[in-house]
């Protein structure tokens, strides 16, 4: 049975995932960040998952994650490590906090490539398939407003994801990144640090409106990932997966887009469909 480790699985795309893979006969370990419900732990078990605790942004927590997942393991190596964890900032770059700045490279960056350090010996250590997959964004690839830390973030993952696909294919290690379009997820609702909508005066107030009323309107429950997951399991099967996947149809059409348009036209139309317009 291959094993795979997702990090971030208490909710939205990670728990999707771990589901997902663990019913389709993958041995999944999946990393949480704060304590689990008992109806979560319940929920994990039923479907063969097991979950360690790890934070991320914390050097001192990735090692003991890594010392027990090697002991999880009991010397049968890693198969696939998908980062999954990740958190998003946005706000206005003039006004963004430069702590919650830091604390988003901490974890969608230095956490997964320290992450990846410690887990490396165990990936190469498996028999079969070995697979690193990294989730960054289309935020990563294309630089809209109110998202330009969160789209750093992301390109940075980027620039990781390639450089370490050069360096570990001599070693039978692929490294893969997917791109998702937006979701419906809570890493919406746990926006801080942004400016609260309903400041009349302020300049960016529309463009924070319209973020803060996607954040309220979302639910998780009637959220479609099945593009996504669906990208997700090819990439685990197919014997040569390309280093970018892009998921989601909105992310696309921009995608396009961007290579259509000349650059003033495309920043024109992010700016309307941004409300800084
Ligand atoms: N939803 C989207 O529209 C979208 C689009 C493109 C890319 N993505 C990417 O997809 C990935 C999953 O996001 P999601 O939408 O599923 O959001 P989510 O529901 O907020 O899930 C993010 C996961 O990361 C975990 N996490 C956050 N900080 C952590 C830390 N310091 N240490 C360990 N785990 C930590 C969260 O744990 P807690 O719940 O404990 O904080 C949660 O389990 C992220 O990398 C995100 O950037 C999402």
């Amino acid at each position: 049975m291959l094993s795979i480790l997702i990090t971030g699985i208490n909710g939205g795309l990670g728990q999707a995932l771990a589901e997902e893979l663990a019913e389709s006969g993958y041995q999944v370990y999946g990393s949480h960040r704060q304590a689990l419900s008992p109806q979560q732990e319940k929920r994990f078990s039923e479907r063969g998952i097991q979950t360690l605790q790890l934070d991320i942004s914390d050097e001192t927590s990735r090692q003991t994650f890594s010392r027990q997942l090697h002991q999880a393991l009991a010397g049968k190596g890693l198969n696939c490590l998908i980062n999954n964890a990740g958190i998003a900032c946005p706000s206005p770059l003039e006004m963004a906090n430069l702590d919650d700045i830091r604390m988003e490279m901490e974890v969608n960056v230095i956490g997964l490539l320290g992450l990846t350090q410690l887990l490396l010996p165990l990936i190469r250590q498996s028999s079969a398939r070995k697979t690193i997959i990294n989730i960054g964004s289309i935020s990563g690839s294309l630089h809209t407003p109110l998202m330009g830390s969160y789209g750093a973030s992301k390109a940075a993952v980027v620039a990781l994801s390639n450089v370490l696909r050069m360096e570990l294919k001599p070693q039978g290690i692929e490294v893969v990144i997917v791109e998702p379009g937006s979701m419906n997820t809570r890493i919406w609702n746990k926006v801080s640090g942004m400016m609260q909508a309903g400041d009349e005066k302020h300049r960016y107030q529309k463009a924070i409106s319209q973020i803060h009323q996607r954040a309220s309107s979302i639910s998780e429950s009637q959220a479609d990932f099945s593009e996504y997951l669906d990208c997700i399991k090819h990439i685990l099967v197919c014997e040569k997966p390309a280093p970018l996947y892009t998921t989601g149809a909105e992310a696309k059409r921009l995608k396009a887009l961007q290579i259509l348009l000349p650059r003033r036209v495309f920043d024109e139309y992010l700016m309307l469909r941004a409300k800084l317009r």
